[in-house]
């Protein structure tokens, strides 16, 4: 069984003072990563990624372009491709990033964007050849008849250019992304747009997170190739959920406990508090999660000094400029709030822009409100994370455009995610809501949100492929 992703379960850094360039291997971040985890140290399963950095290129000069050393990688057999930076780049910064992860989130500002140049193109033969190096890799790596389930939207060709290749495996893609309804999906190019369904299709099955997504790629194939195009492959559904074993496990080890006596002293003795964690994404909407917070305080005097925003945005795609300016105004934003209503004795914000996963867990065990107002998200596990960890019972503000919000929203205060009034409102209504009540919302959003965990999640995957005919 093989996994194929471009971000992979590690990544490493270079520690270019040490003798020789010492090695730092480190798990690697986001939601697809957290969901294949649950694969373990299994003797049969392959996960194939791409080297995305200097350290990775390194890592795998020295594995001699085999497996990683399995300390590195907690025994899971990992291969990494060492595919050219410049096609790298342009694959994952140009079209993945730039152009697919904005269409599926539906994140252009029309009037001026999208432009479809020359420069475009050239950057989609570079995803053609990123794909055709997966494609070829696993090729090779997978014995007869194997299973290969390819993730996501870097490497929508992947599955067709590997069943040309190699027509015995059976093959599977997963999304982690919303996918595009049809009239936003042709703003592709047409070609293009055929292009990259034709790639899935390539595979015996093709899965989404929720059946929203799933209906809209199934409308996409419509729209855009016709209604015969379905016919050889299956669709499937599978939400995944939180880990509730590992998250609860490692939430309870000392350096958890440390961070979060540092965030007790940030916040303040008997204050609320209000917690959000995302990678600094556009499509997370903390901007407007800072506004809705603002107009909470203007609305309801009462919290000022006794509520606290805890808002950790971790950089994310820096080589992209629209992202290192949105983390400039998500902290222009905060400053600002704290500038005009922070005390000497209160800080209304606090955001902390330095990935740390102890601290975040830390701010999940205690949260009084989980804030998760995405504009479009593929499932949002911190929504699903939060209520699973957090000590008192946490109330969740959900955005009515995150899949979660398909299993959720019955016991969470859902939004509109550009409606900040609305988002203001719901945040007091959360922080109001009596202990028990909000105990016992946070004890079905937790049996929701941990009822397909990991490793179920990817062993439901296997099995339904398991059970087709290749091809
Ligand atoms: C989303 C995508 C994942 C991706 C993650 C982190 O969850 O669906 O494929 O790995 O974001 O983004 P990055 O660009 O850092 O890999």
């Amino acid at each position: 069984m093989l996994v194929a992703s471009n971000r992979g379960p590690v990544s490493y850094t270079l520690d270019t003072d040490g003798e020789g360039g010492a090695l730092r291997a480190r798990r690697g971040g986001g939601g697809l990563v957290s969901g294949l985890s649950a694969i373990g140290p299994d003797a049969r399963a392959v996960w194939v990624c791409a080297a995305l950095g200097d350290g990775d290129r390194e890592a795998v000069r020295r594995a001699g372009g085999g497996l990683l050393p399995d300390g590195d990688t907690g025994g899971q057999r990992v291969r990494m491709l060492d595919i050219d930076p410049a096609v790298h780049a342009d694959a994952y910064n140009g079209i993945a990033n730039s152009v697919l992860w904005f269409v599926h989130h539906m994140l252009y500002q029309t009037p001026l964007e999208p432009v479809y140049d020359a420069e475009f193109r050239r950057q989609w033969a570079s995803y053609e050849a990123y794909n055709r190096a997966f494609a070829e890799a696993l090729a090779e790596e997978a014995a007869e008849g194997a299973a290969v389930l390819v993730q996501d939207y870097h490497l929508c060709l992947a599955p067709g250019m590997l069943r040309a290749l190699r027509p015995d495996l059976r093959i599977g893609h997963f999304s982690h992304t919303p996918w595009a309804p049809p009239d936003y999906f042709r703003l592709l190019p047409d070609d293009i747009a055929a292009a990259l369904l034709n790639g899935m299709l390539g595979a015996d099955r093709a899965a989404f997170l929720t059946r929203r997504w799933a209906a809209a790629f199934t409308a996409c194939c419509t729209a855009v190739l016709g209604p015969d195009s379905l016919s050889d492959t299956t669709i499937g559904v599978h939400g995944l959920g939180a880990d509730a074993d590992f998250l609860r496990e490692r939430a309870h080890r000392p350096d958890v406990t440390e961070r979060m006596a540092a965030l007790r002293a940030e916040i303040g003795a008997g204050r609320r508090t209000i917690v959000r964690v995302d990678r600094t994404e556009l499509s997370k909407n903390i901007v407007r999660g800072l506004l809705a917070y603002r107009q909470l305080l203007d609305d309801h005097p009462e919290w000022r000094e006794n509520v606290v925003h805890v808002a950790f945005a971790y950089p994310s795609r820096q080589d992209l400029a629209v992202y290192r300016d949105y983390t400039a105004e998500v902290r222009r934003v905060a400053d600002d709030i704290n500038s005009r209503y922070g005390t000497p004795g209160w800080t209304p914000v606090v955001l902390h822009v330095k990935d740390d996963f102890a601290r975040s867990l830390a701010a999940y065990r205690l949260a009084d409100v989980a804030l998760v107002n995405p504009i479009r998200d593929g499932m949002n596990l911190v929504a699903k994370e939060v209520p699973v960890l957090s000590e008192e019972g946490c109330a969740l503000v959900l955005s009515r455009e995150a899949g979660a919000y398909e299993e959720l929203r019955a016991d969470a205060f859902t939004v509109n995610p550009y409606d900040v009034l609305e988002t203001a409102r719901a945040l007091h209504e959360a922080l109001s809501l009596g202990p028990e009540e909000r105990a016992d919302r946070a004890k079905r959003l937790a049996a929701a949100a941990t009822a397909l965990p990991p490793a179920q999640w990817f062993m439901d995957q296997l099995r339904a492929l398991e059970e087709l005919q290749p091809g």
